[in-house]
């Protein structure tokens, strides 16, 4: 796809981890009012995500999608409006089969008619599933709705929805802007931890213009810990995944607005160099202290000390795990504190982590002066 988006992941917000097919226009809505009153649209979350369950149970007589007449009396074109009016961008769901996941019509078959319905309604946004897909190749069933979406004229964000199943990373890059790399994320501790190393793998492949895409964000939503969801969200955004957040932001706790209100981290996540961290160094006990890193532009690194184990524990990051040369001079600036907390040529950096915490920075090589070299 060539549609001049993604140049960083997608932010914004999907209906589907919290509301499920509990969803109406009044929902989507509120929710597009409280990005802008809680300050997380001017943040960047832009993106309001009506997932599965919009449409009615058929086609209408001519062939087309109907909005359900229950939930969205109003059509999806008048929700358009609403969200464009607050300056955020909506997007819709469909799927790549014969159903949708919650056996609404699928766009199989209608990518054409169905892009051109969407672009009409002003949509900018279609995360496209992977359900009743009749076991044809998604490498079949994918492009067509590329090529209807750009047929449009309108610029909408293509979110390929495949689960990993077909590798889609080798493959997606040149179809959507954002593809899968994992089945769905549940709120839990395990959930969170087993999609991180599975979308680990795939790091080479994310970049400007498409990125793999470890699923929606589940911070807010009760299932984990504050350290824990703190920690989900540092390695989302390390990982360059897309900021989707999956919570009901029309009541929030003031610790979940906190964590997806950080700006050094969502600073992290929409890096203009655009490359994927990764898990760079494990120790203790199957691997649960972890350091996960990547570059940044300006020639620095984020960095995140990360404590997977039952217990608290010391990570110490040497600077030959992160590529940097024994004598480097580096300033380290702490994420969650907001603060300088380390300038040193020590070679390596410790820090002391609570179970299941991270501690997130930012590393910056000091440039020798004359008399030190
Ligand atoms: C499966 C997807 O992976 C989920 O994110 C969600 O869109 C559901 N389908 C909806 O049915």
């Amino acid at each position: 796809i060539n549609n001049g988006l993604a140049q960083t992941p997608q932010m914004g917000w999907n209906s589907w981890n919290f509301f499920a097919c509990d969803i109406s226009e009044t929902v989507i809505k509120e929710t597009a009012d409280a990005l802008v009153s809680t300050g997380l649209a001017d943040l960047g979350y832009i993106y309001v995500n009506i997932d599965d369950c919009w449409s009615d149970m058929k086609r209408n007589p001519e062939g087309k999608l109907v909005p359900h007449q229950t939930y969205f009396p109003s059509g999806i074109k008048a929700l358009a409006d609403h969200v464009h009016g607050k300056s955020l961008k909506l997007g819709i769901y469909s799927d790549a089969g014969a159903f949708t996941c919650q056996v609404r019509p699928g766009s199989l078959h209608y990518e054409d008619d169905d892009a051109q319905l969407f672009a009409s309604w002003g949509v900018d946004y279609l995360k496209y599933d992977n359900c009743y897909n009749l076991g044809i190749k998604p490498q079949e069933r994918y492009p067509p709705m590329r090529n209807a979406l750009n047929a449009t004229g309108r610029k909408i964000f293509y979110s390929i929805c495949e689960w990993g199943v077909d590798d889609p990373a080798l493959w997606a890059g040149k179809i959507g802007n954002s593809w899968r790399t994992t089945d769905d994320i549940n709120d839990t501790w395990a959930s969170m931890t087993t999609i991180a190393d599975l979308n680990d793998k795939w790091a080479a492949y994310a970049g400007p213009g498409g990125w793999n895409d470890p699923d929606m964000l589940e911070v807010g939503n009760g299932g984990m810990t504050y350290q824990e969801y703190r920690a989900h969200f540092s390695i989302w955004a390390l990982m360059k995944a897309p900021l989707l957040i999956g919570c009901d932001v029309r009541n929030m706790s003031a610790e979940t607005l906190e964590i997806i209100s950080n700006k050094e981290v969502i600073a992290i996540n929409q890096d203009p160099l655009g490359v994927q961290g990764r898990k760079v160094y494990v120790s203790g006990e199957d691997g649960c202290l972890q350091i996960w890193a990547g570059p940044l532009s300006g020639h620095r690194l984020v960095v995140v000390l990360w404590n997977r184990c039952s217990k608290s524990a010391t990570i110490t990051a040497g600077w030959d795990a992160l590529g940097l040369e024994s004598s480097t001079n580096v300033s380290i600036r702490d994420l969650w504190k907001h603060k300088l907390v380390s300038s040193t040529t020590m070679a390596s950096y410790s820090a002391l982590v609570d179970a299941h915490a991270c501690e997130m920075y930012i590393f910056t090589p000091q440039t020798m002066t004359r008399s030190e070299i």
